[in-house]
């Protein structure tokens, strides 16, 4: 009888410890960044098991920059509202190859695939157009020349904002390449009309995105009073969805009767 009491003191304990296990620390983790705070669904320098929404998996850099990375691009983040839902970002790659001699060339729209993220853009944000060395001139307003882009071979380049230009209108002008970038309609208002050299700004200001578990799977896992996640399946080496629960990892959502 005697040799048992100590184990039967120490089982409290023992669950306890279990139950602090089963939840990845990314979960419930607070860090910040860049004087920014960082938790779900978003996390930070995530590892194999990731909790929080896919594609919101954040990069600090040096403590001093935040990084949304989207593909092979890269997003700052400048601010995340999370009673909004709202993720502010601009590009980071922009001071490289903006004002190269006074000329904002973007190389990469930087739109994203909106259709397969958990990331949409805002009623906040329009677009604008930039269509770089075209053969033939555009004379026509809202078109805006930009300054600093003329080639030597006579090819200029122009910024339009929002339905100012259709694709298919762009290629009559013979552009070498088209690119979009969504901006802030409010930083747009405040440099109208259009100007040379405003359209820096307006882009380095960045846009604003809003995140969204629209996925039924997460709805589901955060309704159970789980954490949405991924974490790696052994037999495909692939991701799995995963509902981290506070009794452990399910495969859809937390079920906190049945579970031990
Ligand atoms: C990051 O910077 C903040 C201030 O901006 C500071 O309070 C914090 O200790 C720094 N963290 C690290 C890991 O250097
Ligand atoms: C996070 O990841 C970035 C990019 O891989 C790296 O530069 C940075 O040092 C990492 N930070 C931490 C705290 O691990
Ligand atoms: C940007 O998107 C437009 C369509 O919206 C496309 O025509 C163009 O080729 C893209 N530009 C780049 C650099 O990918
Ligand atoms: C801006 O471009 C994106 C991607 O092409 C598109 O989904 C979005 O509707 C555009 N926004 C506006 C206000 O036109
Ligand atoms: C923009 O700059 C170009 C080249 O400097 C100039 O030809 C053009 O008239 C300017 N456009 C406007 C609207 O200021
Ligand atoms: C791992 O993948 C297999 C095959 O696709 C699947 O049957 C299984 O349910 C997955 N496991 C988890 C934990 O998602
Ligand atoms: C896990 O992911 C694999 C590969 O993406 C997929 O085929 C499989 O159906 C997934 N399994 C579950 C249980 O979601």
């Amino acid at each position: 009888m005697a040799p048992l009491l100590p184990l039967l003191l120490l089982l409290p304990i023992l669950l306890l410890l279990a139950i602090a296990d089963a939840l990845p620390p990314a979960c419930s983790e607070v860090v910040t960044c860049a004087g920014q705070v960082v938790h779900y669904p978003f996390s930070l320098n995530s590892s194999e098991s990731d909790c929080g929404y896919p594609g919101l998996d954040l990069f600090c850099e040096d403590n001093a920059t935040l990084i949304l990375p989207v593909k092979s691009h890269r997003y700052r983040v400048v601010g995340i509202d999370y009673l909004a839902h709202t993720v502010a970002v601009s590009d980071d790659d922009i001071s490289k190859y903006a004002n190269t001699g006074g000329c904002l060339r973007l190389h990469v729209n930087l739109t994203i695939d909106y259709t397969n993220s958990w990331l949409q853009l805002t009623q906040s944000d329009s677009n604008v157009t930039f269509l770089y060395n075209c053969k033939k001139s555009i004379s026509w307003l809202p078109a805006v020349e930009l300054r600093g882009c003329q080639q030597q071979d006579g090819k200029k380049s122009y910024v339009l904002p929002d339905g100012g230009i259709t694709g298919t209108e762009a290629y009559e002008y013979e552009c070498e390449e088209v690119v979009v970038a969504p901006v802030l309609g409010l930083h747009k208002e405040k440099i109208l009309p259009l100007t040379n050299g405003s359209f820096g700004e307006v882009v380095k200001a960045g846009f604003e995105l809003m995140y969204n578990a629209h996925s039924q799977q997460c709805d589901g896992c955060e309704r159970s009073g789980g954490w949405c996640g991924y974490q790696r399946n052994d037999t495909h080496g692939g991701m799995n969805f995963t509902c981290f629960c506070d009794n452990g990892p399910a495969a859809a959502r937390c079920n906190q009767w049945c579970a031990t």
